[in-house]
């Protein structure tokens, strides 16, 4: 069955994120297929000290001890930027929480994924807020990106903005920052706005997850899957409150299953920027789509080389796979015997 991964190695992963209804859900699904080392947190959809919480709820929700690092609250040179429309002014608004039994590791995320990286080779990075901890931590540790299997993030798109016309909000709440990522000397996957949009949210999959938290609605089973349920309850109301319907991006985990399932997606190297200077544009990504752009890793007309650098753009996925995975990985994680 597509997504069987039975057979082959779990990938070790970081996952830098800002929580976050689908960064909760990402950090589930890296849970279940990959070997999740470590979770450093960003400030973006929330503040940083509500990402922290949220990513340690959601830790405790699901019976993941892994640590949790908090990192850079502000981006390089942007003024921060928050998404409290869609998220809440906490980041995980929605659900009722319970009290919190458990504490940010040290040392800082930075020096975490500096320490951790050069400890241990071919782990993969996945990004899925604004870039600031993984651009910082490459400035100070210009080694770091070389010792990475790669860098997977959700971010930019090759077809317009969320939080501009232009802009997807990851990429314009900290463009200087994914500038150095894009740049950095290892493999980039980027998952756009045109890739995370074919995976989506809708009252059918909350009432999955309903189903996966208290089977046939009876007794609670899996609490997380509860909180992950009326989370994505409080997205849809905001969507339709925003955009007059009930279906948004599971953006996230796709970022995630681009490195623990890769053969659901399909994937083609295109020269990638970001714009830092545009009055209308500044966030934007720009994927060189055009038909002359030659595959492979040499003989790349590179546009404007220097602002423009090779990633792999995930163009389309198995929705239907990446869907079933992600409700298995909340039933698998979620209701783990042992807890
Ligand atoms: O544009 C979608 C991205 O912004 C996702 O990472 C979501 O969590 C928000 O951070
Ligand atoms: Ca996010």
């Amino acid at each position: 069955m597509a997504g069987d991964t039975a057979d082959r190695p779990k990938p070790r992963l970081i996952v830098d994120c800002d929580p976050g209804q689908d960064d909760a859900v990402a950090i589930v699904v890296a849970a279940a297929y990959g070997e999740l080392l470590g979770i450093t947190t960003v400030g973006g959809n929330a503040p940083l000290a509500d990402v922290t919480r949220n990513a340690l709820l959601t830790c405790q929700l699901f019976g993941l001890d892994v640590p949790v690092y908090a990192g850079e609250a502000t981006p390089l040179k942007a003024e921060p930027l928050h998404a409290p429309e869609i998220h809440g002014t906490s980041g995980f608004a929605g659900p009722s929480l319970p009290e919190l039994d458990r504490e940010p590791e040290h040392p800082h995320a930075v020096e975490y994924l500096i320490e951790r990286v050069r400890a241990d080779e071919g782990l993969w990075l996945v990004q899925i807020g604004p870039a600031t901890n993984v651009a910082t931590a490459f400035a100070k540790a210009p080694d770091l990106p070389g010792r990475l299997a790669g860098v997977s993030f959700m971010g930019g798109s090759a077809s317009g903005g969320n939080r501009t016309a232009a802009a997807e909000f990851n990429a314009l709440a900290d463009p200087e920052a994914l500038d150095v990522v894009l740049g950095s000397d290892t493999e980039i996957r980027m998952c756009g706005l045109d890739l995370t949009m074919q995976l989506t949210v809708d009252d059918q999959l909350v009432s999955d997850i309903r189903d996966v938290a208290a089977p046939d609605g009876g007794a609670l089973g899996n609490p997380g899957a509860k909180v992950i349920a009326d989370l994505f309850g409080h997205y849809l109301e905001r969507i339709e409150a925003l955009a007059g319907h009930r279906v948004g991006g599971l953006h996230d985990p796709c970022a995630v299953l681009a490195v623990t399932h890769p053969e659901l997606f399909e994937m083609v190297k295109r020269p990638t920027g970001v714009e830092l200077r545009g009055s209308l544009t500044r966030g934007m990504t720009v994927v060189d789509r055009r038909s002359r752009v030659s595959e492979g890793d040499t003989g790349i007309p590179w546009t404007d080389a220097g602002q423009f650098h090779p990633v792999w753009h995930c163009v389309s996925l198995d929705v239907v796979a990446a869907r079933s995975l992600v409700v298995d990985a909340l039933n698998q994680v979620g209701t783990k015997s042992d807890r």
